[in-house]
């Protein structure tokens, strides 16, 4: 039966591990200018309705490495822009493609699409959730720090997609989560309970960002305002100015604590160029393995293993 990639809830202990594995292999042959193209002849879709600039070269570049071929297409292109009947188009589109990837704002639009195709379905964002940024992460704070077992995670900031996939991480893999949001803001409710029930490292909800990032070994931020928010940007820059990750509260985390952002960043904002830009941090690095971790999926998905 086809697998799709929705959330990180959806995933076993055992999946993370296999994407790490392979996404290490896949890293080390591109590294080493060995070719690796067991996805020749496949085709991925790429069905965007938001921007991006990491989700959408990572996986172009991706498939292209894997030997395949990705076609993008914007929904205002496609017949779904003028209402086409979403079951017709996925069972369609799943005559033509190898996977699809979407990138869209309701969560039910990427699992309605999952229920009538018969290829895997990947999710490239939406308000909901963002699975292959913190896929990628988890793999990058193994990377850095060796394991993600026991390390504490703070997130600071909005409780938004990024927030509730990072939930849904911690609901399957023993990481210790700290969010930091303020009141209004926090994450989902159906997902921070799902997630509190089933954490074993646990999953806590603070107000104040000192209290999350208290011992963290990663600090984590996202933008304030998400795509989709704009009309709110001014009032979330007031409601957020306390929420800001700076040298001061980075002086509070552990001495080696990682400094991670999904970007696009806003500087000044969520987080300070002096941050940003410092020793501590890791962004640019967790950008580049967006690329070598969504190959490991796609070729998972798509070959079956
Ligand atoms: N982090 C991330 O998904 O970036 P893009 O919006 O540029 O794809
Ligand atoms: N929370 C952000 C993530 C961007 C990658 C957004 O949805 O705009």
């Amino acid at each position: 039966m086809k697998k799709d990639f929705l959330s990180l809830y959806d995933l076993e202990r055992a999946d993370f591990e296999a994407v790490f594995g392979k996404a290490d292999k896949v890293k080390k042959m591109l590294k080493a200018g060995v070719s690796h193209t067991p996805l020749a002849g496949k085709t991925l879709g790429m069905i965007f309705d938001k921007s991006s600039t990491r989700t959408r070269i990572s996986f172009e570049v991706g498939i292209y490495q894997l030997g395949g071929m990705a076609l993008f297409l914007n929904n205002r292109d496609t017949q779904v822009g003028r209402g086409e009947d979403i079951s017709d188009t996925a069972r369609v589109m799943s005559r033509y493609l190898d996977a699809v990837v979407i990138r869209t704002y309701s969560q039910s639009f990427v699992e309605d699409f999952a229920r009538y195709a018969t290829i895997p379905v990947i999710n490239g964002l939406t308000d909901e959730q963002h699975p292959c940024q913190i896929l990628s992460d988890l793999f990058t704070i193994k990377e850095k720090k060796g394991r993600y077992e026991g390390l504490k995670v703070a997130y600071v900031g909005d409780g938004n997609n990024v927030a509730n996939s990072w939930i849904d991480a911690a609901a399957r893999l023993p990481i210790r989560l700290g969010l930091a949001c303020p009141e209004k803001y926090e994450p989902a409710p159906n997902i921070l309970e799902r997630g509190t029930k089933k954490a074993e490292g646990g999953i806590t909800l603070y107000r104040n960002p000192a209290d999350a990032v208290k011992d963290a070994d990663v600090i984590y931020t996202d933008v304030w305002t998400s795509m989709g928010q704009e009309a709110e940007k001014e009032e979330r820059k007031k409601i957020f100015s306390g929420y800001q990750v700076n040298g001061e509260l980075l002086s509070r985390a552990r001495k080696d604590a990682i400094v991670m952002h999904c970007l696009p960043a806003h500087r000044g904002e969520e987080i300070t160029d002096d941050v940003i830009g410092g020793s501590h941090s890791v962004v640019i690095d967790q950008a580049e393995n967006r690329l070598h971790v969504q190959k490991a999926v796609m070729e998972i998905l798509i070959l079956g293993g």
